[in-house]
């Protein structure tokens, strides 16, 4: 495969206040790359998906989508670029349906939602999208259902179906197996090894086994810094790695 690189990120800093919390970031992922950003508590996984999403303004650097720099700060604009993100914290509009939140998130990222004139038929596009994002991740028989009588599992498949609305070419995911149980983490794993690999992921996990089966590389970070990157392996066998991270818990 040709190196096209789906994103970059270039002296990325972020601070609140006083606290530098993202540093001096350089990261670029290929297209169709799977890659993990690991790292302790605390390390800036988080801050670094605000940024790249544009739910929050760098304090400094630049991110490139598709080899073309991008505004940064707006969620709106890294949307129409191809970029879609889940959230930690669930995002979910607990009484409503399945489809009915899949179609709000499919027809927030529609291009023509501000077209008053817009035809009837212009919204079937909508509903097939949400659709087709709710069966990629196999909700196709929780449809009618209200989100609060979801099971754990099925709402962060639904978490991750909301991110697939806009038809993204970049799917940023923020620990999208914390708290599923074992069998809910299996079938996780296997919809998101499912997904095409035109897709490029980036997925903050602290769950090695579905690292593992899901990503092609790793990036940890410490302290809002990049401490090393490569695959599995070579995370697992770098001395700075282990004593900054992986030392300490027991699936290193
Ligand atoms: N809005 C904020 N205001 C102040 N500090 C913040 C804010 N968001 C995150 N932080 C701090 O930035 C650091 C990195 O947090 P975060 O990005 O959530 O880490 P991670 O996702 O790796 O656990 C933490 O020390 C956290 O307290
Ligand atoms: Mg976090």
């Amino acid at each position: 495969m040709t190196a096209v690189c789906a994103l970059e990120l270039r002296r990325l800093n972020k601070s609140f206040g006083g606290m530098t919390v993202v540093k001096d970031l350089n990261l670029s992922v290929s297209a169709g790359e799977r890659r993990a950003v690991i790292g302790p508590n605390g390390a800036g996984k988080t801050t670094l998906f605000n940024m790249i999403s544009g739910w929050l303004q760098p304090s400094s650097g630049a991110i490139s989508v598709g080899g073309k720099q991008v505004v940064t700060g707006r969620p709106d604009l890294l949307a129409r670029e191809g970029l879609a993100r889940s959230f930690q914290q669930n995002m979910l509009l607990n009484g409503l349906t399945v489809l009915e939140n899949l179609r709000i998130a499919s027809q927030a990222l529609d291009a023509s939602r501000r077209s008053l004139l817009r035809k009837c038929g212009s919204f079937d596009s909508v509903i097939a999208l949400a659709r087709a994002a709710g069966e990629q991740m196999h909700l196709g028989s929780v449809f009618d259902q209200r989100v609060q009588e979801l099971s754990y599992g099925h709402k962060r498949q639904l978490e991750v179906a909301i991110a697939l609305c806009g038809a993204p070419r970049i799917l940023l995911l923020d620990e999208p197996a914390a708290g599923a149980s074992p069998s809910e983490r299996e079938r996780l794993i296997g919809l998101l090894r499912g997904l095409p690999r035109s897709l490029t992921i980036l997925l903050v996990e602290h769950d090695m086994d579905v690292v593992s089966a899901v990503c092609d590389k790793v990036t940890v970070m410490s302290y809002g810094e990049v401490l090393a990157t490569g695959t599995i392996a070579e995370i697992r066998s770098n001395d700075r790695v282990r004593q900054a991270y992986l030392g300490g818990v027991s699936h290193a």
